[in-house]
């Protein structure tokens, strides 16, 4: 079947993938963010040797250090003796890994090196009691993680990205600051509401001001999707908005970039996380700064609100499955159609 020809038959996921069903979470947590390349900071957050931060991926604590060499390293925050947290959330800077419970001590490559008044242990080798590694890569300044030890190269995984964005000098952003939103709803809620331009005149209405909604376009690529939105002044809009599965969503302005995940936390809870970069970030562009980040703001508070709606309404169990537009939710029938492959290749 063309593509077309699918979309004219679309009908979306089933509502119990939604969270009701509780094996779809963690069939999720393992063939999607448990083999996806994921963002989780920015480099420069990671300055020097010993400079860490912690972060949680679909359930599962995670940490990213710069080792003594200054190479970036992530391990799962989970101690080898009885699975404490080497770090408490958050970042920071530290010389050595310290286990939280009772003291075990790890190098920043992952070797456990002291287990104080441990006693004799039988057979015990500290060597086979290594922190869980997983791959950690660098792209344009961004740090990603990989908690599959056989995926494919970060650079090979963002191929595709890299040649969208390569007329943008995003380097030289700067970053700004960071909000998060904490949302009553399973991830792809979200997602399927990011996908698509379809709400922008009923849920919007300031962003309807600005842009046309009926010539909302998603464009659909490999394994990531770009959304243009003619703005109706007519201004030769030169953005660019991307998504990539599974969660990830880059919004590049003239003057600067928002990038957005959607970070899962249970079935029904997703995080937000905004990091906010400008190219101009002096003391006398702060008015701008703040009206873009206010006008960002309200859309998102206005897709928090539908999405938590539609999230209670696909819990009651009255709603099963619903068809999608052909015109103006492709976005969310590749979306969803991904996430079907991840979960069948399983
Ligand atoms: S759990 Fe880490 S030292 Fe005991
Ligand atoms: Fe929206």
């Amino acid at each position: 079947m063309s593509v077309i020809e699918e979309l004219a038959h679309a009908v979306t996921l089933p509502a119990s993938w939604y969270g009701a069903d509780p094996g779809i979470w963690e069939h999720e947590r393992r063939t999607i963010f448990g083999r996806e390349w994921l963002l989780i900071g920015r480099e420069a957050e990671l300055p020097e040797p010993g400079s860490y931060l912690t972060e949680t991926i679909a359930g599962s604590p995670i940490f990213v250090i710069r080792d003594r060499e200054g190479e970036l390293r992530a391990f799962h925050n989970v101690c080898r003796h009885r699975a404490g947290p080497i770090l408490w959330d958050g970042r920071g800077k530290c010389d050595i890994l310290r286990c939280r419970y009772h003291g075990w001590v790890y190098d920043t490559k992952g070797a456990l090196r002291r287990t104080p008044e441990f006693g004799e242990a039988a057979e015990f080798d500290k060597q086979d009691f290594g922190l869980f590694p997983l791959q950690v890569g660098i792209w344009r300044g961004l740090i990603f993680v990989n908690l599959s030890a056989d995926a494919e190269p970060l650079d090979q995984a963002m191929l595709a990205l890299t040649e969208e964005t390569a007329a943008f000098p995003i380097e030289s952003y700067h970053f700004h600051s960071r909000a998060e939103h904490e949302i009553a709803c399973n991830w792809k809620t979200y997602v399927d509401n990011y996908a698509e331009g379809y709400h922008v005149q009923a849920m919007h209405p300031g962003l309807d001001r600005e842009i046309d909604p009926k010539q909302y376009q998603v464009v659909l690529k490999d394994r990531h999707t770009v959304h243009q939105a003619p703005q109706r002044d007519g201004a030769n809009y030169s953005g660019l908005w991307l998504w990539r599965f599974p969660n990830l969503a880059i919004n590049i302005y003239p003057t600067g970039m928002n990038i957005e995940r959607m970070m899962p936390m249970g079935p029904n809870r997703t995080k937000l996380v905004y990091s906010f970069f400008f190219q101009d970030v002096s003391p006398a562009a702060e008015t701008k700064i703040a009206a873009a980040i206010g006008a960002s703001l309200e859309v998102t508070k206005e897709d928090v609100q539908i999405c938590e709606a539609v999230q209670r309404n696909l819990d009651t169990g009255l709603y099963e499955t619903g068809r999608l537009s052909p015109r103006h939710e492709n976005g969310v029938w590749y979306f969803q159609k991904l996430v079907r492959e991840a979960l069948a290749a399983a």
